[in-house]
């Protein structure tokens, strides 16, 4: 289990040098708009392998007119401290974030760091997950099952590489056809591990949400669907591959492939009855929440993985029922908790010890 003892800032976004220590449990940064509460956050989330919570390129994260940054942080995991540096590398004006563990950079180092620490995140984005593009729910998804599996990313880059390949073959005039079938041999192979991990993800928090239905009082039913023209529980390997050997000639028209788990979507019947996208945004944040506390048992009970939950402006919109579902995520787990808000006020209904920090960038 990881927790970040603290974190300092040197010119990283709009902090020039910043330091807090944190509190084991509950943190929670409050302060108006623009004062660096989400920048707070996502230098946590660069504690990891990836590009963190804005998926931002590099060279915004360092404060403007400044070379480069510097996040460090005491990070304790299984109750070793560690000392972690992050900044970037300028290699042939391309740059690169660079994580060293206790001054270490090997590749092992990296792992181990990847493996001990896992996020899950709550944006204000989120509150439209409904009403967002199919490709922001893929994506939502795929954080929930990277974040219990960190060799995910992987798979999912192999697979658009492969598409990119497929593409690229199809739009040479004179096919390969040795390469071609290779290629979509190796895009079902892919594709079906996508689709499998996916559909096996929803299957397992649906049951979560219906086992946690009666203790944390939902007030509907949930249950989530991949939507997608070629997936049922009966595609397999040949005739996914026929599939794809079949549509070369419209593909190739196309300019990408048409069919595979880059195209589905992700539903949320409400009730059996309705979809999610149907609810108010009030309620559409407690779907949210509801995922992201069923995510957080799964986690926690099935995967053996203490999540950090980093949770953007979580308590706009919140009403006594949203309020009550984070309160018992606070109790329920042992974890460490990153809040933001505008106003300190917004989380008086939060009883336990919580460390307060009124963010003011310096
Ligand atoms: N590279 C940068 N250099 C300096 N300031 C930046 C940089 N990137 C973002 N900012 C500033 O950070 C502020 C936004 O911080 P943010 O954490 O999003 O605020 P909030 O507290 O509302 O979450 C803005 O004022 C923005 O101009
Ligand atoms: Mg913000």
């Amino acid at each position: 289990m990881a927790i970040l003892n603290n974190i300092k800032l040197k010119y990283f976004r709009n902090f020039k040098n910043y330091e807090i220590s944190f509190d084991r449990k509950l943190n929670i940064f409050f302060g108006k708009n623009g004062c660096g509460k989400t920048n707070i956050l996502e230098a946590i989330s660069l504690i990891a392998k990836g590009r963190g919570i804005r998926n931002t390129n590099i060279t915004n994260l360092i404060k403007k007119k400044e070379d480069n940054f510097l996040i460090n942080s005491n990070l304790e995991i299984q109750n070793n401290l560690f000392d972690i540096k992050i900044f970037t590398e300028n290699k042939n004006n391309k740059y690169k974030k660079v994580i060293t563990i206790n001054d270490d950079l090997s590749k092992d180092s990296l792992e181990f760091l990847n493996e001990s620490i896992s996020y899950l995140i709550f944006l204000p984005e989120m509150e439209r997950l409904f009403q967002a593009s199919p490709s922001f729910r893929r994506n939502f998804l795929d954080r929930l099952i990277f974040s219990g599996k960190n060799d995910y990313n992987r798979l999912i880059n192999k697979y658009k590489y492969t598409l990119l390949e497929r593409n690229k073959i199809l739009q040479n005039n004179s096919f390969d056809y040795n390469w071609l079938n290779q290629i979509e041999k190796e895009i079902c192979f892919l594709g079906l591990e996508i689709y499998q991990l996916r559909n096996n993800h929803l299957n397992s928090i649906n049951k979560i949400l219906n086992f946690l239905k009666n203790e944390h009082k939902f007030q509907f039913q949930l249950e989530m669907k991949l939507l997608d023209k070629n997936f049922n529980i009966s595609l397999n390997f040949e005739k996914y591959l026929k599939i794809l050997h079949d549509s070369r000639i419209s593909d190739k028209q196309f300019g990408g492939t048409k069919i595979g788990p880059h195209r589905s979507d992700i539903v949320a019947i409400i009730d059996n009855d309705f979809e999610a996208s149907l609810l108010s945004t009030g309620q559409q944040k407690t779907v949210v929440l509801m995922i992201l506390l069923a995510q957080c048992y799964h986690l926690i009970n099935y995967k053996n993985i203490q999540p950090i939950l980093l949770f953007d402006e979580i308590v706009s919109h919140l009403d006594n029922f949203n309020r009550q579902l984070l309160l018992n995520m606070i109790n329920k787990f042992e974890i460490q908790f990153f809040l933001t808000g505008t106003d300190k006020d917004l989380f008086s209904f939060v009883s336990t010890n919580s460390q307060f920090y009124n963010i003011n960038a310096t």
